[in-house]
């Protein structure tokens, strides 16, 4: 063993970072015994000094000159827990330039500007690791980054935002109020600083951007995911959902189709009703799950806790261990450059669809929708009607009845023609929830 102790700058001492402190106190002699290490927690920087840590550290390294700690020389490694894209795009960079490993969760920062910062590591010769950034404590960025490196991927498709998951969770099985779930899962510490990041699927955006760019091989930003959240979906939606056999998930997707003029890229999120036969269904609360389809390996499944402090420190302290020893070794990983991808637009994309309707209940009334749907192309696997004095008729008046439909798979395109054409039918009085459905055909596919 080397005795001389691997110095951390700390960027940010919140939920994970005061976590990664209290695992580095009780794990200092495993650490030691595995990797002959000694990692020592040298300075932390925060932004509110007096605030008190649910951690002990002596008041002398902490800061709140975060840029005084990434060019310090007494520094070996930089840990940027502080989320948010600048200061940390800064520190990050100039901890590069100054020859430093860094180590960061912050999935904003990569999505938005990965490529520029997995080349800063690269020309500085040094590592630049994010395994917490994706699916919290789930090792899963090392698998894809090292095990399937010789793999062609075709789909990775998994639940990665644990906020959400917990809310649906406690929306399906306690019949919990959806602002009540968002306050347990802030208090758990599962949510973003701004929780809008995790509802509106942004969070989970960035991910899958991530994710989409190393199983990929290019630049995927946040800015090309089509996100969309969980805020609009509704007691009625869970309920129509456990009653028809499928359970409500925010998906993240990054899928890959050959076509004849290269490779064409779809990155998403969005509320899907997945069937409760599909593995993905029982992954419940914070927990995250990612499904990976690769061409010779077939379908791999990664399964853990998304979100909170010290799942997500365990994966900071497995990156701040590798990137020591390949300091002391002198090496450093790479992911290699990132090409330029050609995103499929999501109008040419198609899935099969959960439509709500409330419509006037008279005669003739259910004929006339069908047709302007088969006009459109869209063809309905299945259709129940709700009437006021029913469990899924509470918000309707005597004269309207609820229309439900599950869709054969529809193009986007054919989609929004339908809804508008249904929109402008006298008879509809409106168009409620529209989710996509994981189909049996693209569970198994
Ligand atoms: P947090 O609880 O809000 O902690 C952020 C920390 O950074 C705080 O200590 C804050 O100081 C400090 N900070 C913020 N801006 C700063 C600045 N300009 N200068 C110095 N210090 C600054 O956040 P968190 O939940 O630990 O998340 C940290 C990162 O991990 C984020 O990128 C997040 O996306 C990612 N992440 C979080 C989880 C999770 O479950 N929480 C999971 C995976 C990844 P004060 O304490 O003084 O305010
Ligand atoms: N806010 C994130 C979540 C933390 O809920 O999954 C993990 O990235």
């Amino acid at each position: 063993m080397n005795d001389s102790p691997v110095r951390v700058g700390l960027l940010g001492c919140g939920t994970v970072g005061s976590s990664l402190i209290s695992l580095l106190q009780r794990q200092n002699s495993l650490i030691s015994a595995r990797a002959g290490l000694n990692v020592v927690v040298a300075a932390v920087a925060v932004r509110d000094p007096d605030r008190p840590r649910p951690v002990g550290f002596a008041d002398a390294i902490l800061t709140t000159d975060a840029a005084s700690i990434v060019v310090d020389p007494t520094i070996d490694v930089v840990v940027e827990v502080m989320g948010g894209i600048e200061p940390a795009r800064a520190l990050v960079l100039a901890a590069l330039a100054a020859g430093k490993p860094v180590i960061t969760a912050n999935k904003a920062l990569l999505a938005a500007h990965g490529a520029e910062l997995f080349a800063a590591a690269d020309a500085a010769g040094v590592d630049l690791l994010f395994e917490a950034a994706v699916a919290g404590g789930i090792p899963f960025i090392r698998p894809l980054r090292e095990s399937l490196r010789g793999e062609p991927i075709g789909r990775v498709m998994g639940i990665m935002n644990g906020t959400t998951n917990y809310i649906l969770t406690r929306m399906t099985e306690a019949g919990a109020q959806y602002s009540d779930a968002l306050a347990e899962a802030q208090a758990l510490g599962y949510a973003e600083a701004d929780p809008t990041a995790d509802v509106e699927g942004l969070d989970a955006a960035a991910k899958i951007a991530i994710v989409a760019s190393i199983a990929f091989g290019v630049d995927v930003t946040d800015s090309m995911v089509d996100a969309e959240g969980i805020s609009s979906i509704t007691a009625d939606d869970i309920a129509f959902a456990t009653r028809n056999g499928f359970v409500i998930k925010l998906l993240a997707v990054a899928e890959r189709f050959d076509t004849d003029h290269g490779d064409e890229l779809i990155a998403a999120v969005h509320p899907v009703l997945v069937p409760a036969t599909h593995p993905l269904s029982s992954v419940r609360d914070s927990f995250n799950a990612v499904f990976v389809e690769g061409e010779a390996v077939g379908e791999l499944m990664f399964y853990g806790r998304g979100a909170g402090g010290d799942p997500t420190a365990s994966a900071v302290l497995g990156d701040l261990i590798d990137a020591s020893v390949n300091l002391r070794a002198g090496a450093h990983g790479s992911i290699g450059s990132l090409g330029t991808p050609r995103i499929r637009p999501s109008d040419q994309t198609s899935s099969a669809h959960y439509l709500s309707l409330v419509a006037v209940d008279r005669p003739g009334v259910l004929a006339t929708i069908a047709s302007v749907l088969g006009d459109n192309g869209v063809s309905i696997a299945s259709m129940a009607q709700s009437a006021a004095d029913s469990e899924l008729g509470g918000s309707l008046a005597d004269d309207e009845a609820r229309l439900d439909f599950i869709t054969h798979r529809v193009g986007r395109r054919e989609l929004t023609a339908t809804l508008a054409a249904l929109r402008s039918l006298e008879a509809v009085r409106r168009v409620g929830s529209v989710i996509r459905v994981l189909s049996e055909e693209e569970s198994e596919s």
